[in-house]
């Protein structure tokens, strides 16, 4: 009966990394893989979902409240103006309200452009609708984009561009003049952006994340797509959004109906109290993290590893690895699991999944196989125990030796 399976479902494989991950748990690794915290939710959030819960919020739900937030926050953090009865769409998760954005816009054979590397649930909702990703690569180490990379990547049939910033895995903000370029190439081919800016409100040193939407001429075609698991530790309660103009945001609240029906509702109602959380809170959330991001910085930097880049943005060191090192990411991840007990990501499941054999172990995609994606969404006791782990496998001169 496997012949059933949909064309859908058999591209849908599991990954190298899923495996690694079972192995980490057969280990009982440190996981510094997946980009969920594992510190605890801030206690008013916790209460108001414990206080909906025994209010019995029960039922299927919309909280409007979340939508009129949502308004009042992308008009004090980027000036946008958009109506919060018509063009915010709650859905579960950053993850539901994407594909439902893809759903809603893309037929088959539309392109829709990726930035390589990219974070790799996008791949997977386009060709589930049929459409072509089509990877414009970013520029080691800085992972910039070259303007006539996108350019020449753009067709007649090119629907859309997506935009992860602040990005993961690399933890690059895109630019101001970058941001130019996307709008300028979205407004001159007349096609829509799709933005998951999840890591809005974690930006380090004196970046700021400004949204692709509020450039000239991009509010009316950018679906914004973000929200609630990274700005408050709650990646299981699966409250998220998208912001697009009305017929947008309709098709995806009619998609998200069709699917799901609608998000949990008790966090939904605790939700109205996280997105009421006073400026010291963002403030905290930031300056927490860019502790951490420091401090694994210092110990990755420490033990060998190549930092050429360093996160400007979101949770996630992009760590390359020794040059001396003669293994791929996959050999390193299996033996830092093996012989540390640390779990991180082999840097290639970002990079575009179909790569030939012969681009594989082609000079110009070699750094693909070099990146190894660690999150630091961590607790401090955490963080401490991978560097006491690793330092127990320290060659003289300190470096990580893996046999
Ligand atoms: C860039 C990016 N977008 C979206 C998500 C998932 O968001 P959500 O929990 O809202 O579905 C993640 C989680 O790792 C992420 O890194």
């Amino acid at each position: 009966m496997e012949g059933k399976l949909s064309r859908a479902a058999k591209k849908l494989t599991s990954s190298p990394i899923q495996e690694l991950s079972q192995l980490a748990q057969r280990c009982n690794a440190i996981n510094l893989a997946e980009g969920f915290p594992d510190f605890p939710a801030p206690l008013h959030i916790k209460n108001a979902a414990v206080s909906a819960i025994n209010s019995d919020f029960n039922q299927y739900r919309h909280v409007q409240g979340i939508c009129d937030h949502v308004s009042k926050m992308v008009k004090e953090m980027h000036g946008l103006v958009i109506d919060p009865l018509t063009d915010v769409a709650i859905c579960c998760g950053q993850t539901e309200a994407f594909a439902a954005a893809i759903f809603a816009t893309i037929d088959p054979g539309d392109e829709v452009i990726l930035f390589d590397p990219s974070f790799e649930t996008y791949e997977g909702c386009i060709t589930m609708a049929g459409g072509i990703p089509v990877h414009v690569p970013l520029d080691p180490p800085r992972w910039t984009l070259d303007p006539s990379k996108l350019l020449s990547s753009l067709t007649e049939r090119t629907k859309a561009i997506v935009l992860n910033s602040p990005h993961n895995p690399t933890g690059k903000v895109f630019t101001n003049d970058e941001l130019e370029t996307i709008a300028g190439a979205c407004c001159s081919r007349n096609c829509l952006a799709i933005t998951d800016e999840v890591y809005e409100y974690i930006t380090y040193d004196n970046e700021k994340h400004m949204s692709l939407a509020s450039f000239p001429g991009m509010l009316e075609r950018t679906i914004i797509t973000s929200s609630l698991s990274k700005t408050f530790s709650v990646t299981g309660w699966r409250i998220g959004w998208a912001i697009a103009p009305s017929f947008f945001a309709s098709a995806i609240r009619n998609i998200h109906a069709k699917v799901t029906d609608s998000a949990p509702a008790p966090f939904q109602e605790a939700a109205l109290t996280a997105l009421r959380s006073p400026p010291e809170y963002y403030e905290s959330l930031r300056s927490d993290y860019q502790s951490k991001r420091d401090y694994i910085i210092k110990l990755l930097a420490g033990v060998g590893f190549k930092i050429q880049f360093i996160p400007q943005g979101s949770f996630f060191l992009f760590a390359e690895l020794p040059d001396d090192y003669p293994h791929s990411d996959v050999e390193f991840v299996k033996k830092l699991i093996l012989e540390a007990g640390v779990v991180a990501v082999p840097g290639q499941g970002f990079f575009r999944s179909n790569l030939s054999l012969n681009e594989v172990s082609n000079a110009s995609c070699y750094y693909q196989r070099r990146y190894i994606r660690f999150a630091f969404c961590k607790s401090d006791e955490t963080l401490a125990a991978v560097s006491e782990r690793l330092s127990k496998l320290l060659d003289a001169a300190g470096h990580l030796k893996l046999h």
